[in-house]
């Protein structure tokens, strides 16, 4: 299958590239490495070095033999994505490419306004191309389990059967975000499910659990590395842990770290995509996977990120720093994930591995996790309107930019001088 993957060069569409390439797929990619740039924005980096993007692709070449297709360009600007799908016909897109992070759109109003706009926007253009161009292809939609925020029920995929003052109907779960980034998610799976109706297109949401790792069989290369994001705003809080830990810093769970969430490795996480390409549902079709393996609360994560560095011979601590989000942190969590097992979707790694592989794949990469240490500490408060100046005080002057709210203006396809 040919397959289009916007947000080729993020953290999870470079894996899944390289994954779809080995499978056989076809492979064309889309990104305006405005994460990039946007990491940069809170003085943050990646802690592995990932090459400029023509590096990678010249890489795959030589160590596969394979090609990867790419068009640099901002999912913002309509004329460039009917372009691509009206040259590129793909069979699949895996939509990727959304401002990701909750704390980023949490920063002030540009920073909501951005996140908001942007990610409707990049969806709704997709969706537009996809029924003039390509009606037949499947959409493959980036979702999240935050969007289901943390309810007292069963969280089931996507839809439940509800009865009412007597009546009964199957209706969409309700969705409570978390952050403006969540509610953004909330906004364009409404819109997916939309366009799938009044236009038969047909759609996967795939409500993602966090991903962690730094690895997949297919990175065999450093050059083939993909980024690993720790600082409060672009990393998790599995990550941030890791490199609190070979720091020699407390690990610190926000608040009492009984807030729970699904995690799956980012192997896993190629794997279940491409399950998903490879089994499209039926024209109009919109339909709705919960992806994640296990459920932790913070505290597991926290804790079993000290039992490996233990291993290592680090003795770290644990601390709780008074939550910055405005978050439940002790709630019922119970989401169904049946969907992907009944199609032969099989867990490959547990996570002490994989929390291993990542010590391993950091200590290479200590000073360049030493010189950014500064910015794992939390500065984005939920109930601030303006943490601006925190975040920015953070970064070097030449690379504070406020975003602003066109997103054609807000990411520039120009290729900053670090790619
Ligand atoms: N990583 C996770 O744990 C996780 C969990 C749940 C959901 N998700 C979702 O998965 C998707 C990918 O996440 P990721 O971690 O790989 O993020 P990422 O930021 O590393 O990758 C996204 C890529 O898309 C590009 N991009 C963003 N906006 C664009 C635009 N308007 N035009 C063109 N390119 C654009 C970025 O430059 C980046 O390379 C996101 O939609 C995110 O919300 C991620």
């Amino acid at each position: 299958m040919k397959v289009l993957v916007t947000g080729i060069d993020g953290y999870t569409g470079w894996p899944l590239a390289l994954h779809l390439l080995a499978r056989g797929h076809d492979v064309v990619g889309i990104d305006n490495f405005v994460t990039r740039r946007r990491v940069k924005e809170v003085g943050a980096d990646s802690a592995t070095p990932i090459k400029p993007f023509p590096k990678r692709i010249e890489a795959v070449r030589e160590l596969t033999g394979k090609t990867i297709g790419f068009h640099k360009g901002d999912l913002g600007d309509y004329e460039f994505v009917d372009r691509v799908l009206r040259s590129e016909k793909p069979d699949a897109i895996v939509h990727l490419a959304e401002q990701r992070s909750a704390p980023y759109s949490m920063i002030d109003v540009h920073h909501a306004v951005t996140t908001q706009v942007e990610n409707l926007t990049g969806t709704l253009h997709i969706l537009y191309a996809m029924r003039e161009h390509t009606p037949e292809a499947h959409l493959i939609k980036m979702g999240t389990m935050g969007e289901y925020g943390t309810p007292n029920i069963e969280i089931p995929e996507g839809f439940f059967e509800i009865e009412y003052k007597g009546r009964k109907d199957l209706l969409p779960f309700p969705r409570q975000g978390g952050s403006w980034y969540h509610w953004s998610k909330v906004f364009d799976s409404g819109d997916v499910m939309f366009a799938s109706k009044i236009w038969g297109l047909r759609a996967t949401d795939v409500m993602q659990g966090v991903v962690y790792g730094t690895r997949t069989p297919e990175i065999t290369d450093n050059r083939l590395l993909t980024r690993f994001d720790f600082d409060e705003v672009w990393g998790t809080a599995l990550n941030r842990f890791v490199v609190q830990a070979l720091l020699g810093l407390p690990i610190t769970p926000y608040g009492a770290g009984e807030q729970r969430r699904g995690f799956l490795a980012l192997e896993d996480s190629m794997q279940s995509l491409r399950i998903a390409v490879e089994s499209p549902p039926p024209a109009g079709e919109y339909r709705v996977w919960n992806q994640f393996d296990e459920e932790y609360s913070v505290n597991q994560l926290a804790e079993i990120t000290q039992t490996v560095a233990a291993e290592k011979g680090i003795a770290a601590t644990i601390e709780h720093p008074p939550d910055p989000r405005h978050e439940a942190e002790r709630h019922f969590y119970h989401p169904i994930h049946e969907a992907l097992p009944a199609l032969g979707y099989r867990r490959s790694r547990e996570l002490p591995e994989v929390i291993r592989e990542i010590f391993a794949d950091l200590r290479r990469y200590r000073r360049r996790i030493e010189a950014k240490r500064h910015t794992i500490a939390p500065v984005v408060r939920w109930a601030t309107g303006d943490n601006r100046s925190a975040v920015h005080g953070r970064a070097p002057t030449s690379t504070v930019t406020a975003p602003v709210a066109t997103p054609a203006a807000a990411s520039p396809t120009g290729v900053p001088s670090s790619e």
